[in-house]
């Protein structure tokens, strides 16, 4: 199949209804993106806060803007399908939770991936996990992977200035049209 152009997905916030394709997304990038597997009571019960790419009804990208603290903000469960990578659709849904981000009143969003590189690229830098001792006390001390998990912890501060610089955090619309 065909890649889907950027300028035929649109982004949306997810909702309970969409549990079920958000779960499937996600166990279907498991072990590629060494993701956390997620329950499926809890997606609906999050949905909310996700942001899902969709195209011709169908979703086939998401990601998570969840809260750690007051002050930071995770990007969590992204993935998109296999047939609709290489169209920015990943870029898009970072984008967009850096502007909701920012909009909410964060200072900083941070993911921690296996994928350094793909997160560099969108201005995220690598720092000691010990710098986000928010999601170490939330997460990590209950997971059976702490101290040897391997995921590196990335960070992006959401000044405006700093976006404005590099043109991240634009709304949606003008990154990319919608369908
Ligand atoms: C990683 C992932 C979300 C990328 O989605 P995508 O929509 O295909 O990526 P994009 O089209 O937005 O990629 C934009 C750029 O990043 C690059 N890129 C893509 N995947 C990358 C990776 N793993 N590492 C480094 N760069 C990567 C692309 O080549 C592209 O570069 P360009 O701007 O020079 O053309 C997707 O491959 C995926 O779902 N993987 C499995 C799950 C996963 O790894 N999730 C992330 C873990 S936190």
């Amino acid at each position: 199949m065909t890649e889907a152009p950027a300028s035929r997905i649109a982004l949306r916030t997810a909702d309970a209804s969409d549990a079920k394709e958000l779960y499937e997304l996600i166990q279907a990038n498991l072990e590629e993106g060494h993701l956390l597997p997620r329950a499926l009571g809890e997606l609906t019960v999050h949905a909310g806060r996700f942001v899902v790419a969709v195209t011709a009804r169908r979703i086939v990208g998401c990601a998570e803007l969840a809260p750690l603290s007051p002050h930071v903000a995770e990007v969590r469960s992204l993935a998109v399908d296999g047939q609709a990578r290489g169209s920015r659709v990943g870029v898009m849904i970072v984008d967009e939770l850096r502007r909701r981000a920012r909009h909410d009143g964060f200072e900083k969003l941070c993911a921690f991936t296996h994928a350094p590189g793909y997160f560099i690229h969108m201005g995220f830098s690598i720092v000691p996990h010990l710098w986000l001792t928010e999601k170490i006390f939330t997460d990590c001390v209950k997971c059976p992977h702490f101290r040897q998990c391997g995921q590196y912890a990335m960070v992006v501060p959401l000044d405006v200035a700093f976006d404005a610089e590099r043109g991240y955090g634009l709304p949606a619309a003008a990154a990319a049209p919608l369908a």
